[in-house]
């Protein structure tokens, strides 16, 4: 279960059956959070905001103040937030771009481009050479770097994601470096300008193993400096601060994060340091609202039936957890002359409304006495939930979209 705000209960309450299921973003939230997430860093790491977690125009714009700029990892995402935020700094990640996306940054002026590959690099050369040959193309280099020792990195549900430190299609093996920087210094490619490393190697770390890493790929990036004679001026050391679906209340240690930062950012006093967390932002901010439309015994246990499922909110099945949620009894009287399907039991499971087993969004949930009728509310769905999941599979209506803009202390 989790702590569900009066503005988000309310706004619930206030939505008829068929108004639900609903996205309900509570965008005052978010700003608190940005606000606190922004105080937390030291005044020169840079804060850019992983697009991919959640592009929304009104978080977007909402995180506006608190950001240096956005992450974008396609073209797709680079035109949108041109489009949504203009002369706001973006940095072009992403493997595979293709030459329409790379054409795409080079029109757009993309600030940064991060290069994964020998071959995207030649690629990026050969587009900007003819597009902007008296104008440098920032880039930094994106390394798939070793992942220092971290306890829950690769345990089973320790709810990290590898991306680095191992084989993956992500950025440039280490002992490709020299060949890779060899034409950017050797005057090969004079209009392309390597300003730095990029790296971002796992997601679901906590504030401690969030900064082992960050030490790690500066280490690394002096290292690589140092050997070849480049001068680098920036590190990009990634997103993937935790987000703990078990414990929602739960955050990141900003604060801790923010000082080792510092102290790292002090011992580095001619780098720039840039972090690009996604899920970690705008997790907290998003809400799916929902009606409860069966209960019914199986096997031994209990099943409630959202109107909706996963094909809105894919976070729980792609990542494998419970989504964590709130229940909000409806207290209507019930308008057939048939009696109310309710829980019998303690817990029920919460599935959707598809014909897969694979619908699950929360295991065991504790809800007795859960009735038809009555609304759930899934928490931690700001990110990475409405625009990973497959919309259409069984043409389910789309939810409705709530942006809550006002400030509301609730009582703690
Ligand atoms: C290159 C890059 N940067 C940043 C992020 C954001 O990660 P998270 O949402 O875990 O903070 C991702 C996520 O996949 C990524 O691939």
């Amino acid at each position: 279960m989790t702590t569900l705000t009066s503005a988000v209960r309310d706004r619930v309450r206030s939505l008829s059956a068929e108004q639900l299921p609903a996205y309900i973003y509570d965008l005052a939230s978010l700003r608190e959070h940005a606000a606190a997430v922004r105080g937390a860093l030291p005044d020169r790491v840079e804060l850019y905001y992983a697009t991919k977690a959640n592009p929304e125009p009104a978080i977007l714009a909402t995180l506006g103040p608190y950001v240096t700029g956005f992450e974008v990892s396609s073209g797709g995402e680079l035109e949108h937030v041109r489009d949504v935020m203009p002369d706001r700094p973006l940095a072009f990640g992403g493997p595979g771009k293709t030459a329409t996306e790379i054409v795409t940054a080079l029109e757009l002026g993309a600030e940064r481009v991060h290069v994964e590959s020998l071959g995207e690099l030649h690629l990026l050369a050969d587009l900007a050479g003819r597009l902007a040959p008296d104008t440098p193309t920032a880039v930094l280099l994106r390394f798939n770097l070793p992942l220092p020792g971290i306890a829950s990195v690769g345990t089973p549900g320790g709810g990290t994601l590898v991306m680095g430190g191992r084989p993956t299609p992500f950025g440039i093996d280490p002992a490709q470096a020299d060949e890779v920087l060899r034409p950017l210094t050797d005057g090969t490619y004079p209009h392309l300008q390597v300003r730095g490393v990029h790296a971002h190697l796992a997601s679901g770390l906590q504030a401690s193993e969030s900064l082992a890493v960050a030490e790690s790929i500066v280490a690394c990036a002096r290292e690589l400096a140092d050997r070849t004679g480049v001068h680098l001026t920036e590190v990009n050391i990634g997103g993937g601060m935790e987000v703990d679906y078990a414990a929602p209340d739960r955050r990141f240690d900003w604060p801790a994060y923010g000082a080792g930062l510092a102290r790292l950012a002090d011992a580095h006093p001619d780098l720039t340091l840039r972090i690009e967390p996604g899920r970690a932002l705008t997790a907290y901010c998003g809400w799916y609202a929902t009606e409860v439309l069966d209960v019914k015994p199986s096997y031994g246990e209990e099943f409630a039936i959202v109107r909706g499922g996963t094909h809105h909110l894919r976070t729980p099945a792609t990542k494998g957890h419970d989504q964590p949620c709130a229940i909000i009894p409806h207290d209507q009287p019930w308008p057939h002359p048939w009696p109310r399907p309710a829980a019998g039991r303690r817990h029920v499971t919460f599935t959707g409304q598809l014909c897969t087993p694979k619908d699950v969004l929360a295991r065991h949930v504790p809800a007795t006495g859960l009735k038809a009728g009555d609304r759930v509310a899934f928490c931690l769905a700001g990110a990475y939930a409405w625009n990973i999941s497959h919309h259409d599979f069984l043409m389910h209506p789309r939810p409705a979209f709530h942006y809550l803009t006002e400030t509301r202390a609730d009582p703690s």
